[in-house]
């Protein structure tokens, strides 16, 4: 394998799981809801490991791969300000086959060092494949978000593509992001937004709902700057149902108002 790294690092089978709230009606005094359970990390483990051969069928019949391209794109040009002439380190997290992550490769004059993070082993081994085709190298850790195996300060841009939405609460693998980010490094996230395929979604792989002013929320707690709403290529069915983000970690520690 092309990878130079795969370790386990954590498993997260001791994390709780979360519930999803479904439906819920007040009938005066009474609240009458429906939650379901989210999958364990071990379930979903199982379960991206299962679509794992087909993921990247899955995202070019949804035009994600497109989508991804034009992403990448908008991340790139808030880069190029900091980071034109410099080697680059990029960890996407919940990476899966890491298509992003090599559309933003493609983009980048100088080298990148990638590495793609996951709890799916099947995923990562895509991911590998896919790097191998491209004639790229890439770091592959099979770990959770929200314990990075990465020292702080230490990666210039992390990504994170429908990822945050399978966590209850998304804030600690953001913190993570944030930790691991250098100053002015640049954090791209994209999640399932409230939509009608959205709901599809959620019902399929029992996700969260992220709203914008829930994303801008935990970006902005968690001390990221330039926090920034960006559009997603409107041809592609990913602009029907996800939301995306680009945010920077200011060099300046952020003081609480
Ligand atoms: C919807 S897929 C997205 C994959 C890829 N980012 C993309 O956009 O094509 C979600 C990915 O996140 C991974 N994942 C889910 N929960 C995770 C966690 N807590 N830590 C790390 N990876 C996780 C899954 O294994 C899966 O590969």
């Amino acid at each position: 394998m092309y990878a130079k790294n795969y370790t386990v690092i954590d498993s997260g089978k001791n994390q709780k799981d979360g519930l999803i709230p479904v439906a819920s009606r007040w009938f005066g005094s009474w609240r009458l809801s429906i939650d379901r359970r989210e999958y364990s990390v071990v379930e979903l483990t199982d379960r991206y490991d299962a679509a794992a051969k087909s993921w990247n069928q899955t995202l070019s019949r949804l035009g994600v791969s497109k989508a991804y391209q034009s992403l990448a794109n908008s991340l790139y040009g808030e880069l190029v300000a900091h980071h034109r002439d410099t080697e680059l380190r990029v960890l996407e997290c919940g990476a899966g086959t890491a298509e992003l992550s090599r559309a933003l490769v493609a983009l980048h004059p100088n080298p990148v060092q990638v590495c793609a993070v996951d709890i799916s082993a099947e995923m990562l081994r895509q991911a590998s494949q896919e790097f191998q085709n491209a004639g790229l190298e890439a770091e592959l850790v099979l770990s959770d978000v929200r314990n990075l195996p990465f020292s702080d300060n230490s990666q210039d841009v992390v990504i994170a593509a429908h990822v945050l939405e399978h966590l209850a609460d998304p804030r600690p693998a953001i913190a993570e992001m944030f930790r691991v980010l250098k100053p002015e490094g640049l954090a791209l996230l994209c999640c399932t937004r409230q939509s009608f395929s959205g709901k599809w979604i959620q019902m399929k792989w029992r996700t969260h709902t992220v709203t914008p002013q829930l994303m801008r929320a935990w970006l902005d707690q968690q001390g990221f700057d330039r926090i920034k709403q960006v559009s997603i290529d409107d041809q592609s069915k990913l602009n029907k149902f996800s939301l995306a983000f680009i945010a920077e970690k200011s060099n300046v520690a952020k003081v609480a108002a």
